[in-house]
């Protein structure tokens, strides 16, 4: 399908891996011009350059901390005015909620919930100028299904899909929209390092982690970062822009009520 977005620009926060990456190859696939992101140099360069060698599209690395001020800003002085926005960044670390002090639940709110806030705010009047643009906020499937543990996450990311249910629509007359991708269990670098802990907290294999978790999945499998950029760029098309304010799941089925 042509998504119908070629020559589009994109920032995808936090993509040098993982979904992010998987949805900054998809736009590039899809024509755009991409912007890449992550804090470590050298991963961040060559995935810019592995995707702009598979796509042919225009692919600028950043290496910033998304979370910060001055990453931000090094985001926007490449890209000063992109359509298309995909808000992403790692989550805090599995804990249980009395271990969280004043300042680690600061840093949580800022990183899954202020963060993305901050930079819609600075794209949507030139998206807004433009009649045309495309905002997806990777959360998580525990915004509507809670894990214990990850507690700071599912609250930070909860909030942000909350305070963006108003703002989407007070931007859909001027042709932008606002929408979040829910994952379940992608097989990540991030899913793999939590399968590790889980198999020495658990003295089992990695393996016996995976397959117990698999287990619990309709699907039975975990799911393939691709589809996932896939998804995401879909969103981003110009064939989805009847679609706002939505929450799109991605766990294989396991999230198992009706809506
Ligand atoms: N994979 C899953 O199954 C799953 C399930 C539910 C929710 N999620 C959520 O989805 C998001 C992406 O997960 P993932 O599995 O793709 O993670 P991942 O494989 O660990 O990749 C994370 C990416 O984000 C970059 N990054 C992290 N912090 C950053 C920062 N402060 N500034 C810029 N870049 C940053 C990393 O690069 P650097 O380290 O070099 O900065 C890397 O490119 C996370 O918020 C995660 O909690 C994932």
């Amino acid at each position: 399908m042509d998504l119908g977005i070629a020559g589009r620009k994109a920032i995808v926060c936090a993509s040098s891996r993982g979904l992010g990456r998987a949805s900054a190859f998809h736009l590039a696939d899809a024509g755009c011009e991409v912007v890449v992101n992550g804090r470590d140099k050298a991963k961040t360069e060559a995935t810019a350059a592995e995707i702009a060698r598979a796509t042919g599209a225009k692919v600028i690395p950043v290496v910033a901390d998304v979370s910060t001020r001055e990453g931000q800003a090094a985001l926007f002085a490449a890209m000063p005015e992109p359509d298309i926005l995909v808000n992403n960044n790692a989550g805090p670390p599995f804990r249980d909620f009395r271990e969280l002090d004043r300042q680690k639940m600061i840093d949580g709110v800022v990183g899954n919930m202020i963060v993305a806030i901050e930079l819609i705010q600075q794209v949507v009047d030139p998206m807004k100028a433009r009649n045309f643009g495309r905002i997806v906020n990777i959360t998580s499937g525990s915004v509507k299904m809670p894990i214990g543990g990850l507690d700071l996450s599912s609250g930070a990311r909860a909030g942000l899909t909350a305070f963006l249910c108003g703002v989407a629509r007070q931007l859909a007359p001027h042709g932008i929209t606002i929408n979040h991708l829910l994952p379940g269990s992608f097989a990540t670098d991030r899913l793999e390092h939590n399968m590790q802990t889980v198999a020495k907290n658990q003295n089992i294999t990695v393996e016996q982690a995976k397959a117990a978790r698999t287990a619990t999945v309709p699907a039975k499998r975990f799911g393939d970062p691709d589809e996932f950029g896939a998804a995401c760029a879909f969103l981003c098309s110009k064939h989805a822009g009847y679609i706002t304010g939505q929450n799109l799941l991605m766990d294989g089925g396991v999230f198992p009520g009706a809506f």
